[in-house]
């Protein structure tokens, strides 16, 4: 029996395929190459912008002709777009054929529900869950090792459904996280450590007694062995000095960080709810660039933040420009149902937004030659 995966969405995601891999290879399966040889398929779905979801939608529904060949085949839809009630019903109304639909709390119950599916449909959502510690992964990039530290979201930034499909923080106990590891460095495959969570920085604030993020760095690099170890993703307004100095000190952390400043005008980042300024944030920037030279940044930007003005998006413009980044992503505002800012007046014009984000982007391409050329 044979499965095939299709992941969507971030980094997290791509590791939460990784334990649905484990799972299936537990229940008797083995990957396949092919959509046209599996037995199962899963659509692990990301919800964070609506282009996301159309492409779920779109890659669904291309697999009515397999499903007519073979019957036997089972299609299951799960992750971040599942976890919405009404989104997971229309899956289920627009494809007949689409077995099993799960939202992102109930994941170590697939194989329970590969069984149930002899006798029906599944549809299944859970409010929330707990980390299971006891899942096994079928790691699948290479040398990089995913580790988790963390799951869900308290922040709350206006405009983001993830604390809404992924629930609230809850930390790994940082022991788990220590043995992970050390049973990843024994296997001897592993060169490079990458811990995950939302936002790493709020790391270990719900455990009894706490632990700071600084300290599970410091922590991990103790562990004897050959590996690089790095971080995703960083919120400027819990990027703390012991943190940047942890960076800056121990040999195994990459000098890298992704640290999303999302827009570089005040009114705006209040408005996210991003709790810092574009003054804070270019205080953090500088120190980090003292502290730790050579160090590559990286950002996220949203362009078309509903109200947004011509005069604001420049401040995001012009951020970029002072800071230089090695690399930024940029994208355009996808209003999110259920989100406060989705119910805001003033949403920009789709033309509006694609101006800004692609000058936006030719900054960038403009910056990375300059500096290609240095
Ligand atoms: N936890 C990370 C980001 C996760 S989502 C952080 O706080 O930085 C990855 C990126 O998607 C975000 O940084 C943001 O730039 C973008 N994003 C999130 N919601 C969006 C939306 N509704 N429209 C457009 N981009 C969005
Ligand atoms: Fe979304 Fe903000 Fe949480 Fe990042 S920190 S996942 S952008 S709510
Ligand atoms: Fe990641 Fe998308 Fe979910 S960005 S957390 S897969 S909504």
């Amino acid at each position: 029996m044979k499965y095939f995966i299709v992941t969507y969405g971030c980094q997290m995601n791509v590791h939460e395929s990784e334990k649905i891999a484990g799972i299936l290879e537990n229940l008797g399966y083995t990957a396949c190459d092919k959509r046209e040889d599996a037995d199962i398929i899963v659509f692990n779905t990301c919800a964070i912008r609506e282009g996301a979801e159309d492409r779920v939608f779109g890659n669904v529904g291309n697999l009515k002709r397999l499903k007519k060949k073979n019957k036997n085949l089972i299609i299951a839809v799960l992750g971040c777009m599942t976890q919405k009630e009404q989104t997971a019903q229309k899956l289920m109304n627009t494809f007949p054929f689409v077995d099993i639909v799960l939202g992102t709390f109930n994941l170590s119950r697939l194989g329970f529900f590969i069984e149930a599916v002899k006798k029906g449909r599944q549809l299944e959502i859970l409010e929330e869950g707990d980390i299971d510690e006891m899942l096994p992964y079928k790691r699948t990039s290479g040398e990089n090792a995913w580790v988790n530290i963390m799951q869900g979201c308290n922040n709350f930034c206006t405009y983001c459904i993830v604390p809404y499909v992924k629930g609230r923080e809850k930390s790994r106990q940082e022991s788990n996280i220590l043995q992970e590891i050390k049973e990843l460095i024994a296997e001897g495959k592993y060169k490079k450590i990458t811990l995950l969570g939302q936002n790493v920085n709020s790391y270990g604030k719900d455990l009894n007694p706490q632990v700071s993020f600084a300290t599970l760095l410091h922590d991990i690099c103790k562990l004897d062995g050959d590996f690089t170890l790095s971080f995703m993703t960083s919120h400027p307004k819990d990027l703390t000095d012991d943190v940047i100095d942890a960076i800056a000190s121990e040999d195994k952390i990459e000098k890298f960080i992704h640290l999303p400043a999302q827009s570089g005008n005040n009114r705006i980042l209040k408005l996210m709810n991003r709790k810092y300024t574009r003054e804070k944030y270019l205080e953090i920037i500088d120190k980090i660039r003292e502290k730790i030279p050579n160090c590559r940044i990286t950002s996220d930007f949203i362009v078309g933040f509903p109200t947004e003005t011509e005069e604001e998006f420049e401040d995001t413009y012009e951020l970029v420009k002072r800071v230089r980044y090695d690399s930024i992503f940029a994208f355009m505002y996808s209003p999110r149902e259920g989100t406060i800012a989705s119910k805001m007046e003033g949403q920009i014009p789709e033309e509006i937004k694609h101006k800004r984000v692609n000058k936006l982007l030719a900054l960038e391409k403009k910056l990375q030659k300059e500096d290609n050329k240095r």
